[in-house]
């Protein structure tokens, strides 16, 4: 372990020392090119006529969508516990499709991520894609991303305002965002999940525990890479599952909570690395795609959308809650022992049982997935009740990974566009 940490160190060292030689200059004026269709491209970006102004790597979520020509709205939802959470909605009169009135979608990016992934491909971004077909489209962000950093009595600086799990956002975050939505759409009115990744198992948790609740006010649940289970997944995150409730106490022994939680301090530690200069980018993205998948269907004009819209911020027991999934567990956050029998009067976290679900859901999943990976998208649709099994999807590019639901150049053709199909018929 610590020979692996000490060649990384090197490694990272090293490319903090080639900075300076492979550096580009950019100019900071008005609208210039900002993103490249290859990396090549990005050496001459600023008179490159391959190049474009890209407003996604510049903008935070409400101007973008406001600058592309749509409307927005900016919701304040409080919870129960005291966190503000904001909510972006893209208003719909639905006068292209009138029977859409009743089914406001509800958006949900996963880890490490804020609503910004379904705003990433300019016109052709899931979230502009649903309101073009007559949706009003609301953009969750739960409590610790870059969007929902406030409390009532709590600030970021707080150990206390990190205390949180998936439990939390799940079982408090979605149900109080809920009841926002339906405050402004009408009490009748039905909403349509859509899911991203972790964004997926709060759907799950929040089905299972509410079965009569959700089944009132959800429609139907979508989850876009399916995060249930996740025993099979590929990706290196699997070798520190294992360690994460030790990761968790040495983090917040030495109180660096923050440092690895708060969406600003990340960014500052990652993105100016991995946009100095086209090597570096690559290397950046070919990092990630250990995570999300070897063959990516993205290409390098997203990088820079990329890199300003992530990380999103999220706390240390979130990450951990996620190894949870990889060691093959879909339960309650798991303290130690002796605390989980103060906390839940058992000495294992309770498990969310699926099969308690009400609402049809609907799966979409690709097989060059290592984060989400088909075998376990299978296992989830086979644990569902059959009365809950509303489809299930196989997206089979050669090359379209995890994230490529987000930023591939082909996800509205494979992707959105089939949706609203699936949607539209919902409803009908
Ligand atoms: C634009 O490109 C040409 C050659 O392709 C180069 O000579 C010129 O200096 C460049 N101009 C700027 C402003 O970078
Ligand atoms: C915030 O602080 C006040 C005063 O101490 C307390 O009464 C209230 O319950 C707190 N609210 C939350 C959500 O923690």
């Amino acid at each position: 372990m610590l020979r692996f940490v000490a060649s990384t160190v090197r490694v990272v060292l090293f490319l903090f020392l080639l900075i300076p030689v492979l550096r580009v200059r950019g100019e900071a004026t008005g609208e210039r090119n900002n993103v490249c269709p290859t990396y090549d491209d990005y050496y001459t970006i600023k008179n490159n006529s391959k190049c474009w102004y890209d407003l996604g790597a510049e903008y935070i979520a409400p101007e973008i969508i406001h600058l592309l020509g749509y409307p927005v709205q900016t919701h304040r939802v409080v919870t129960p516990d005291g966190y503000i959470l904001t909510v972006f909605r893209i208003p719909n009169d639905g006068h292209r499709n009138p029977k859409a009135k009743k089914h406001p979608v509800y958006l949900q990016h996963g880890l490490v991520a804020t609503c910004n992934n379904f705003l990433a491909l300019q016109k052709d971004s899931l979230a502009f894609v649903l309101w073009e077909a007559g949706y009003d489209v609301w953009l969750g962000n739960y409590r610790g991303t870059f969007y929902s950093e406030g409390h009532v009595n709590l600030t970021v600086r707080d150990q206390a305002f990190w205390d949180t799990s998936m439990d939390q956002v799940a079982l408090i975050d979605i149900p109080a965002i809920f009841q926002t939505i339906l405050s402004h759409t009408g009490a009748d009115s039905q909403i349509i999940y859509i899911g991203h990744s972790l964004g997926t198992s709060f759907a799950l948790m929040y089905g299972s525990e509410f079965p009569e609740e959700s089944r009132r006010i959800v429609k139907m649940f979508v989850l876009l890479c399916p995060a249930y289970t996740l025993g099979n997944m590929i990706s290196p995150y699997k070798v520190f599952a294992p360690y994460g409730n030790w990761i968790v106490d040495t983090v917040m022994d030495l109180k660096l909570q923050r440092i690895v939680s708060e969406a600003k301090e990340l960014g500052r530690l990652i993105t100016p690395v991995c946009l100095e200069s086209p090597p570096l980018m690559r290397v950046c993205m070919q990092f990630y795609n250990l995570f999300y998948g070897a063959k990516a269907d993205f290409g390098a004009e997203i990088v820079p959308v990329y890199f300003r819209q992530l990380p999103g911020g999220t706390s240390i027991k979130i990450l951990n809650h996620a190894a949870d999934l990889v060691l093959g567990n879909f339960r309650k956050y798991n303290y130690a022992p002796k605390i989980n029998l103060q906390k839940y009067g058992s000495r294992k976290a309770p498990v969310f049982d699926i099969s308690k679900i009400e609402v049809p859901t609907y799966i979409v999943y690709s097989t060059q997935d290592w984060a989400t990976p088909e075998a376990d998208a299978r296992i989830l649709y086979r644990n569902l009740h059959p009365r809950a099994r509303h489809g299930i999807r196989k997206v089979d590019l050669p090359n379209f990974n995890h994230i490529d639901f987000v930023m591939g150049r082909h996800a509205r053709k494979v992707v959105y566009d089939p949706l609203i199909q699936v949607i539209n018929d919902a409803i009908n």
